[in-house]
């Protein structure tokens, strides 16, 4: 491992605003095989990770732009960002009123991310550097799932723990551009967006990327809605 995963970050990588979302700056690079060698070179693994936590993806710049459009979804709530990678939806959700946000990634290389881009936009996220998807729930209002779709083992994970965090109350926003292992039938569409990624990573340069929310499960959930501009979805 490398010895310090914030120096590396930030020898890496960049601070920029986030197209789509200028308010927030993201610790971003411009290119992914280079890093992604970077990677396996400092931590002597050449299976290491690709360096998601260098980017912003499709599913977080729409839960950003969600969360921009109604700050309502998160204002003074707790949030837990699951696979929070470079921690674009925790900080969106800070910037958009949220009390508390949690970023959670098992890559050591996110977390110093998570930390170091939430310091940058001036709010304090708390990095989890570990495999949440074994455990029960956390004590959170809300959680945000950006991009957890892009592989079939992943994504047999986390739909049923996302389930159980919302059989006991605890709102689930999904953020997806149309992923292969994406469970649409249990998802109820609240917004699409127009983002803009890069071909580092996508095939192309913008992508049509959705907002879905799981149905809530319990009486003090607040109720989600579908935006009137941009939306093709429906409410619950
Ligand atoms: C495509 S990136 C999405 C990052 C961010 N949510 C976004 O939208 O920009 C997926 C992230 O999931 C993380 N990940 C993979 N398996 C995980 C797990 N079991 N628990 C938490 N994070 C995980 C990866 O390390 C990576 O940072």
């Amino acid at each position: 491992m490398a010895a310090s995963p914030r120096g590396f970050v930030l020898r890496h990588t960049h601070l920029r605003p986030v197209p789509g979302l200028e308010e927030i700056r993201l610790q971003l690079a411009d290119e992914v095989l280079p890093l992604w060698h970077a990677v396996q070179v400092e931590t002597g693994d050449p299976d290491g990770a690709l360096p998601y936590w260098a980017f912003a993806w499709a599913g977080g710049l729409a839960i950003g732009r969600y969360l921009r459009e109604h700050p309502d979804a998160v204002a003074g709530r707790r949030v837990f960002d699951l696979a929070s990678g470079s921690g674009l939806c925790a900080i969106a959700s800070m910037h958009a009123g949220a009390i508390e946000a949690t970023g959670v990634d098992i890559d050591p290389f996110a977390a110093a991310a998570i930390q170091l881009n939430a310091r940058a936009n001036g709010y304090r996220v708390t990095a989890v550097r570990r495999d949440v998807l074994d455990e029960e729930p956390p004590d959170a209002d809300l959680i945000l799932a950006g991009d957890c779709w892009y592989e079939a083992g992943l994504a047999l994970r986390v739909l049923p723990w996302l389930r159980r965090a919302r059989d006991r109350g605890i709102d689930v926003l999904v953020g997806d551009p149309g992923r292969r292992h994406l469970p649409t039938d249990e998802l109820v569409e609240l917004a699409t967006y127009d983002v803009r990624t890069t071909t580092e990573l996508e095939d192309l340069e913008r992508k049509q990327a959705w907002v879905y929310a799981l149905r809530p499960g319990g009486p003090d959930s607040r109720g989600w809605h579908p935006v009137r501009s941009g939306s093709r979805g429906v409410g619950r």
